[in-house]
């Protein structure tokens, strides 16, 4: 089995489902041929039977992008697929994406179906797909709470009708992730064709777990991630790109790899979060706006002595310019000294005492101590001090 993890970005259509992050058509396209630049290897590029809107974004992105895959959502419906197969008409890679619920809640109360006849839609929908002339990927919705040996019987009919991936959806972010992993290992230890198709891993983050998820899913034999920029998604969202990515570039003795150009992960983060005006919070891993910042004096002075000391990711592996010294009431003198130095002004000894001491107090009073506030410090030393 290869090594190589597939990534999947479906920020165009999981991540473009949340209320207010809708783009228009150019917008993306503009994403998409960021992604493309970053490495991708299959962009979802939407559902096309939803609007005419997504049905032409999907015509774009085919025209747009030449590397990745494009990819295009469906229910398991004949006129979900006949739409889907018209958009990715110039892709020069097409794969549509259909599916339909694995779990009996999705079966009875979603569907008003039972498991054989869910069974049997699955696998028309697959043969029908794969009629079209594209690439199939096929969806268990709500694999995560399904009945393990009805979803490993559903992933074996679909592969046996020719779905190219079989996507494992932790659709509602339940599953813990030894379980996860469990259910992953299940599905190699008992479906016969397995080993014909891709496994994918698609999962919530409703527990905060899809990351950790996703990991486990991959370590179980999983191929395919499918993530999505800055983690956006339906409800909490879905496993981030960049968290996967940089996991597997840190641990490299996991032994897995993608194709991520990591460094351009912090701008395409900045892009989408502009784009679909959904701010980044300032501790999400990765690319939140303190994710490189240190602002506790103990952190403050390990970190100028040994940036290891307090960093596992050089920011400039992800596009981030420099680390960052908050200074804050929290913050100590070697920090205080650090920034004075880069302003141009050395410090020590009694005047650093003193400029420390009137820091420390404008410090509680502001909050956050910017560099305009420490020329004054840095000016009004010898009034201070003597
Ligand atoms: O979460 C999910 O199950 C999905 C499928 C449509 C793949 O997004
Ligand atoms: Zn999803």
């Amino acid at each position: 089995m290869s090594n190589k993890i597939q990534i999947f970005d479906t920020t165009l259509r999981d991540g473009e489902q949340v209320p207010g992050c809708q783009l228009a058509t150019e917008e993306k396209i503009t994403i998409a041929r960021e992604l493309e630049a970053l490495g991708v290897d299959v962009i979802e590029a939407g559902f096309p039977i939803s609007s005419p809107g997504d049905f032409l974004s999907v015509i774009g992105i085919s025209r747009a992008v030449k590397e990745p895959v494009v990819c295009g959502l469906t229910r398991a419906k004949q006129e979900d697929i006949d739409v889907a197969a018209e958009a990715l008409r110039y892709a020069k890679r097409g794969r549509i994406h259909t599916g339909i619920g694995s779990s009996d809640v999705h079966i009875k109360h979603k569907f008003k179906s039972n498991r054989e006849q869910v069974l049997e839609q699955g696998v028309w929908a697959v043969q029908y797909a794969k009629s079209k002339g594209y690439e199939v990927e096929f969806y268990a919705e709500d694999a995560g709470r399904a009945d393990l040996a009805f979803l490993a019987q559903m992933i074996e009919a679909v592969i046996k009708a020719g779905a190219d991936v079989v996507n494992i959806p932790d659709t509602t972010g339940y599953c813990l992730p030894h379980l996860y992993g469990k259910r992953i290992q299940y599905l190699f230890d008992n479906v016969s064709n397995i080993d014909k198709a891709i496994v994918s891993v698609h999962c919530h983050n409703d527990l905060g777990m899809a990351t950790a998820n996703t990991i486990e899913g991959l370590l179980h034999g999983a191929r395919q991630a499918e993530v999505t920029i800055n983690g956006i998604g339906e409800r909490a969202g879905n496993t981030s790109l960049e968290e996967v990515a940089m996991i597997l570039k840190t641990h490299q003795d996991l032994g897995l790899y993608t194709d991520i150009k990591s460094e351009k992960i912090y701008g395409l983060s900045k892009l989408v979060s502009k784009m679909m005006r959904m701010p980044v919070q300032p501790n999400k891993a990765i690319v939140g706006s303190n994710a490189f910042a240190h602002s506790s004096g103990i952190h403050q002075d390990g970190f100028l002595k040994h940036a290891e000391n307090y960093e596992i990711i050089n920011p400039a592996d992800v596009g981030v310019n420099s680390s960052s010294i908050v200074l804050t009431a929290r913050s100590g003198r070697a920090a205080l000294k650090h920034r004075l130095e880069v302003l141009g002004h050395k410090i020590e000894g009694q005047d650093l005492d003193v400029v420390y001491e009137n820091f420390l107090i404008m410090a509680d009073e502001k909050k956050q101590v910017n560099d305009q506030d420490l020329e004054v410090l840095a000016v009004n030393i010898p009034v201070l001090a003597r």
